[in-house]
């Protein structure tokens, strides 16, 4: 087709969704409680009351969404295996019925020609383990590798690629130090420790991949990633972007990556909450010891300012601003950039040269609804896919190792602590019936999908 951006050959064409938000089935074949279970009951903690209860009754109706996603030719999807489903206590016995559901879900993808790329902590941690302390108890690390081995054991004949954990950044900060996730704590300190044992639980389960000797086995972290721009020329406001940058994404980076904790970085966390006596000797080497990828999650970036101290957040020396009037944004107000993506992708080509990336997420919420004919006409929608797929392209062009685009959602799911107003689906999905209805854009993403690339 005349002037389209082409992707290259085997690029992989995706969607993104995670155990808890999509499956429901709480209380299927054994399954154990979870903290978003627990933390969905606390009165207030959730828009509306709201729980993955029943969210989109995936875990019945993985074959019809399995379906859609080869009606719209996708050949790569990303999914989570839920740790209670499968150790339900959190440690030791094995639920062989949590096992046996993800073999047909995998077995399912492959027969439509989907590769899996399957992420073992997508913040469904059994709750028995926190009833232990959780992520800030070093424990927790431990078990998780367990788990990790466990599907790799049952799985690694069929999974190729592993996300260890989700978004450890989000993790820690929403769930240990804000308490508008799962488990709800207000603990600066704790989160401190939650973020290092979620890299310690990556740097475990990757060197117990290794120890399958799989040679074709890969791992890596999805992160969530925010490009950071200063409010201002200033060169105060360009310091506390940097520094925040190190706050949001080098923490993370820099260690999976072997280059341990960033000085800077760490100086503020120890002048914040002490000493980080709870890294042990030869913690850095297990968390840098290998990875093969960098998942990118990216929504939106980080406008920053300099400040002394932001009110009701940690004492750090940015604040992160509103944003700007004249910038487009989601229905959720997040402002849209698709430039930050590419230049994103090259600092990390230019950070960690040579790292494969996959975007394990990005996406909207445009909370279009069907109309009179039935249909979802999601135009903002395919702008931001088209925008962000360009982006990618262009990041491409510039020599940007990017081998995958996993789109959030396939499905309307649940928000976490918003419930399930934001939709981010390609695919509507009707509350009271369940009912699937592919959105214009997804419409949309097959044809790019088809075509293997999108228009200028
Ligand atoms: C990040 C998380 O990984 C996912 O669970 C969430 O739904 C999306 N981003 C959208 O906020």
């Amino acid at each position: 087709m005349p002037g389209l951006l082409a992707f290259p050959a085997g690029f992989r064409w995706g969607t993104s969704t995670s155990s808890y938000q999509v499956e429901g089935a709480v209380d299927a074949d054994g399954r154990g409680e979870s903290i978003w279970d627990r933390f969905c009951t606390v009165p207030g903690a959730v828009e509306n009351g709201d729980s993955g209860e029943v969210a989109c009754d995936q875990y019945h109706r993985y074959r019809e969404d399995i379906e859609l996603m080869a009606s719209l030719g996708l050949n790569a999807h990303r999914l989570s295996l839920a740790w209670p489903r499968i150790v339900p206590d959190g440690v030791g016995r094995v639920e062989q019925r949590g096992l046996d559901h993800y073999a047909r879900v995998l077995d399912a993808l492959l027969e439509h020609g989907i590769e899996p790329l399957v992420t073992l902590y997508h913040w469904d941690l059994p709750q028995p383990l926190q009833d232990r302390g959780g992520w800030r108890h070093r424990d927790t690390a431990e078990r998780f590798a367990e788990f990790a081995a466990v599907c790799f054991d049952a799985f690694g004949d069929r999974v190729r690629d592993w996300v260890t954990i989700n978004e450890p950044w989000i993790a820690g900060v929403l769930g240990h130090q804000l308490g508008l996730h799962a488990p709800g704590e207000k603990d600066l300190a704790g989160s401190a420790r939650a973020m290092h044992h979620l890299l310690l639980g990556h740097g475990l389960a990757a060197g117990a991949l290794r120890a399958t000797g799989r040679p074709d086995a890969r791992v890596g972290v999805a992160y969530s990633l925010f490009p950071h721009t200063p409010a201002t020329d200033a060169p105060d406001d360009h310091a506390a972007a940097h520094a925040s940058d190190g706050y949001v994404n080098r923490w993370f980076l820099d260690p999976v990556h072997g280059r341990g904790y960033p000085g800077d970085m760490r100086e503020h966390w120890e002048r914040v909450t002490g000493p980080m006596d709870f890294v042990a000797d030869g913690d850095l080497d297990v968390i840098g010891s290998g990875s093969d990828f960098i998942g990118v999650n990216y929504y939106t970036r980080r406008l920053v300012a300099a400040d002394a101290e932001e009110a009701g957040h940690a004492p750090w020396p940015w604040r992160v601003e509103p944003g700007r009037a004249e910038v487009p944004r989601t229905d959720l107000g997040w402002e849209i950039v698709p430039d930050d993506l590419t230049a994103l992708l090259v600092r990390l080509h230019r950070d960690y040269p040579g790292v494969p990336q996959l975007i394990t997420e990005n996406g909207a919420v445009f909370g279009d609804e069907p109309g009179p004919d039935g249909a979802v006409h999601d135009d903002r929608r395919i702008g931001f896919l088209h925008g962000h797929l360009a982006a990618v392209h262009r990041a491409l062009q510039c020599g940007v190792p990017v081998e995958g685009y996993y789109h959030w959602s396939l499905v309307d799911n649940f928000e976490w602590a918003m419930g399930y107003r934001p939709r981010f689906g390609l695919v509507h999905v009707d509350r009271a019936t369940q009912r699937r209805t592919v959105k214009d854009s997804g419409h949309w993403y097959a044809r790019a999908v088809a075509a293997g690339g999108v228009p200028p």
